[in-house]
């Protein structure tokens, strides 16, 4: 095929862009970060190194012009509102996401949704294909674009090509009831490896291969012949769990300015200095368990086990999906218990809860962290969460303390945190207290196992890793060699380097 413009030899495809166009009441626009975890880790681990960023530019209308950002080259898609509605809020949204996530909510099934969807990862496989060099490396991202792995390799067979799931992938019994369960994994079969969170997520895949569409699997690999090829012409693909992380030294680092410490002990003094400060951070989104945490907090204050102004809690309600009718009764709930909440046990000057539906600049979010006595992470289902990993990351004073659900990915590698059921509102009660009476040589102790875990398990060795896997497969990489050390060594200091440009990127730049 003919290439026009300038190609690269890592190409990273995502739903969105790590930068947002928002466009204000004249018409003139302006490029903002983008929400989401994916986000967050991806762009730190882009900015050390010389790549393509394939996504939506966050706005409806045609694709902006590419352009670059810190050595990025930044590929815009477009998306039309109907395609916004129906590919984005709908079928990505309203019927995987629920499928994915345990069905908390019911999910939605309509063919139009479903076409859109196609057509759209159809665009995103020709974008792809138009700015990958010859033999690149291709790294699709989650549930958004399962369909591009094929399509990419229609069009661009020499390139390598691997796609990683940042949330749960479902039990083959919730899967099934998905009417385009089979092209969904024929989709996903066209990458040479596929990332997930956690071993089960990979193992769930692996059943639905061979359960729903009779495929042969072995240890992490599944072998078929792809459809409308000849029936000696098989691959094996391989599916494995490789978690995601953050940029513990970046927020290490961060967390360590004077600039973020002061920033934090004036966010306690604004509320009043209490004894113990909790917090919870989370997109507005049901599957975070913010009811259920509201309704454990809710007993406590009516327990008379806490109350303001010795104990608080902050809960930060990132905006998200507001059009989604699950997010928008969401988010009426939500307010109106923290309504009620507040009306039955603030005392005059002190809240019982402070509640912010806004989005916060990164080193904002890093001094509530390290303002934070408690952090509440509470999902139903989630498929990592990052926001536990940066609160122990950002931790250096071996304070604060992390309560975690058991449902988190994060749980499988944050065995030091105070775990707990959020279903069980009893339990959830009963973990808070401990956490928050715990002694303090035990908090010290559980925080500074929690950070060594996400020290040695960082955003870069995830990518590390993912990429070595990606260039063995279908075959287990060997232990990492010399030259993979050198290669984390060099992102790493691309990273230092770097760090500053991250922060500018996190606030609102203008055009
Ligand atoms: O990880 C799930 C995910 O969809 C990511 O792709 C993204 O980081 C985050 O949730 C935010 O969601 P949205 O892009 O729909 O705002």
């Amino acid at each position: 095929m003919t290439v026009a413009g300038p190609t690269f030899d890592l190409v990273v495809a995502a739903n969105r862009l790590p930068v947002e166009r928002v466009v204000d009441a004249s018409g003139g626009g302006t490029w903002q970060r983008s929400p989401g975890g994916l986000v967050t880790a991806l762009e730190s681990v882009m900015r050390g190194r010389k790549g393509a960023w394939v996504g939506w530019a966050g706005a409806p209308g045609p694709a902006p012009e590419p352009f670059s950002e810190d050595g990025m080259h930044l590929h815009p898609v477009g998306l039309s509102p109907v395609e916004i509605q129906e590919y984005y809020e709908g079928f990505s949204n309203e019927t995987l996401w629920p499928i994915y996530h345990d069905v908390i909510v019911p999910a939605t099934f309509h063919r139009m949704w479903w076409n859109t969807y196609r057509t759209v990862n159809q665009r995103f496989a020709k974008a792809v294909a138009e700015v990958a060099a010859p033999g690149a490396t291709v790294w699709v991202h989650d549930y958004q674009l399962q369909l591009v792995p094929t399509m990419l390799r229609t069009i661009r067979p020499d390139v390598r090509i691997g796609w990683f799931n940042h949330i749960p992938f479902p039990p083959v019994e919730l899967f099934a009831q998905l009417p385009w369960r089979r092209a969904l994994v024929e989709g996903l079969l066209g990458a040479d490896f596929l990332g997930f969170q956690r071993t089960a997520d990979a193992e769930n895949f692996l059943r639905v291969c061979r359960r729903l569409l009779g495929m042969a699997t072995r240890g992490d690999t599944v072998t078929f012949t792809p459809p409308g090829n000849d029936p000696f012409s098989q691959r094996t693909v391989r599916a494995s769990a490789i978690p995601i992380s953050v940029d513990f030294r970046g927020l290490d680092e961060l967390a360590r300015t004077p600039e973020v410490v002061a920033r934090a002990a004036e966010i306690r003094a604004s509320l009043g200095d209490p004894k113990i400060l909790m917090l919870g951070v989370d997109r507005l989104d049901y599957t975070k368990g913010i009811r259920h945490r509201l309704k454990a907090y809710e007993e406590l204050l009516q327990d008379r086990a806490i109350a303001p102004p010795e104990v608080t809690l902050m809960q930060v309600a990132l905006p998200s999906r507001e059009r989604v009718d699950a997010y928008r009764l969401l988010r009426e709930e939500v307010e109106g218990t923290v309504g009620r909440i507040n009306g039955e046990y603030s005392v005059l000057g002190s809240p019982a809860l402070h509640y912010l539906h806004h989005f916060y600049p990164r080193t904002e979010m890093v001094a509530m962290f390290l303002a934070a006595d408690v952090l509440l992470v509470t999902p139903l289902r989630d498929g990592m969460n990052l926001i536990a990993k940066e609160y122990v990351s950002c931790r250096h004073d071996l304070g604060g303390a992390l309560v975690l659900s058991e449902f988190a990915g994060a749980w499988h590698e944050l065995h030091q945190a105070f775990i707990c059921n959020p279903h069980d509102v009893e339990g959830v009660k009963q973990t808070i207290m401990r956490a928050i009476t715990a002694p303090e040589d035990e908090r010290r102790r559980r925080m500074k196992a929690l950070r060594k875990r996400v020290a040695d398990h960082d955003v870069q060795r995830w990518a590390t890793r993912y990429l070595e896997a990606l260039a063995s497969a279908p075959v287990r990489p060997h232990r990492p060699t010399r030259a993979s050390d050198q290669e984390r060594r060099g992102v790493e200091r691309a990273n230092r380097a770097n760090q500053r440009a991250s922060d500018k990127a996190s606030e609102r730049v203008s055009e």
